[in-house]
C-alpha cells in the first residue's frame, strides 16, 4: 500500500461512489484527510467507514456551485491544518439528455459543478503548494471529455475543459514542483452509473473489452498513483481507466 502518513488531502465528492473509495483509500493508508459534499447524510456515512483508518476523515459542507461554500472550505482547512499537499477533485454530476432539450439553468449547473467548482476549488489551495515548493493535484475527468459522449454534450464539455485546464496548469506549476494529473473513469459501478436506463447499461458492458464496469476503488487506486511520489516525474497526463473501453493517445 501506498504511504500517505503526514500528508493534508483535500477532495470533493468524497459522500458516494469513486468519491468515498478515494478518501478511504487515503485515510486508510495515514493521510489527514478533508472532504467536501452536498450530500451532508452520506458523508457522514463515509466519515463512520473510515473507522479505524490509520489517518483521519473530516467532513466540511461544500457545494461546488457555489463559490462561497469553496472559500468557506479552504478557510477552515487551511485555518486547521495550515495548507493541502494533495487536492483531489471527485466530484461531479449530470443527467443524461439530448442537448437541444438542456435548458440554461441545467447547463450552467453542469458546467458549474464540473468545471467552474473544481478550478476554484484548485485555485484556493494552490498558494499553499507554492510556497511549499510542493503538491499534487489530481482531477477527475471522464472518457467523455476525451472522445465525446451523446446525451452528455454539455458534461463532456465541462471534462475535456478540466484535461485542458490540467494540462495547461502542470505547465504553469511545473516551477513549483507541483504535479498535475487527470484521471479519466470508463463506466464504473456508482450511483452515478445505475441511474442510467437499464439498457444503457446492457450495451456499454457489451462494449467493454473487459464485459464488466470498473469499481469505485480500481478508479482511486489511480487517483492515488497520480496523489503518491510512485508519480513523482508524471505531468499533464491523462489516464484513462475503462476496462479498455477507450484507447486515446
Ligand atoms: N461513474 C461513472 O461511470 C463515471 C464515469 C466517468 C466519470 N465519472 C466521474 O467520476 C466522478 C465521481 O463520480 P461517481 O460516479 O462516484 O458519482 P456519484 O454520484 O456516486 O458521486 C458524486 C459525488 O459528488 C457529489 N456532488 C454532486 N454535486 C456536488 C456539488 N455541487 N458540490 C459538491 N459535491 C457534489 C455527490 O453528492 C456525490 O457524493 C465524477 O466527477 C464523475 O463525473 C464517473
Amino acid at each position: 500500500m501506498i504511504d500517505f502518513d503526514g500528508r493534508t488531502v483535500v477532495a470533493t465528492g468524497g459522500a458516494s461512489g469513486i468519491g468515498r473509495a478515494t478518501v478511504l483509500k487515503f485515510a486508510r493508508a495515514g493521510a489527514r484527510v478533508f472532504f467536501g459534499d452536498v450530500n451532508a447524510e452520506q458523508a457522514a456515512e463515509t466519515v463512520a467507514m473510515a473507522d479505524g483508518a490509520r489517518g483521519s476523515l473530516d467532513f466540511i459542507p461544500l457545494d461546488l456551485a457555489d463559490r462561497a461554500t469553496i472559500a468557506a472550505f479552504a478557510e477552515d482547512v487551511l485555518g486547521r491544518a495550515g495548507r493541502a499537499d494533495i487536492v483531489a477533485n471527485i466530484a461531479g454530476w449530470d443527467r443524461g439528455e439530448p442537448f437541444m432539450d438542456n435548458t440554461d439553468e441545467f447547463m450552467d449547473k453542469v458546467i458549474d459543478i464540473n468545471l467552474h467548482g473544481p478550478i476554484r476549488f484548485t485555485r484556493a489551495f494552490l498558494p499553499g503548494m507554492i510556497e511549499a515548493q510542493a503538491g499534487r493535484i489530481v482531477s477527475v475527468s471522464s472518457d467523455a471529455g476525451r472522445v465525446g459522449s451523446s446525451g452528455e454534450t454539455v458534461y463532456a464539455g465541462a471534462k475535456g475543459g478540466i484535461i485542458a485546464f490540467s494540462k495547461s496548469l502542470a505547465r504553469e506549476m511545473a516551477r513549483f514542483k507541483i504535479n498535475v494529473n487527470v484521471v479519466c473513469p470508463g463506466p464504473t459501478d456508482t450511483p452515478l452509473l445505475r441511474s442510467q436506463p437499464e439498457r444503457l447499461q446492457e450495451a456499454l458492458q457489451r462494449a467493454i473489452p473487459f464485459r464488466r464496469f470498473g469499481t469505485p476503488d480500481e478508479i482511486a487506486d489511480a487517483i492515488l498513483f497520480f496523489a503518491s511520489d510512485m508519480s513523482a516525474y508524471v505531468t499533464g497526463q491523462v489516464l484513462s481507466v475503462s476496462g479498455g473501453l477507450t484507447m486515446a493517445d
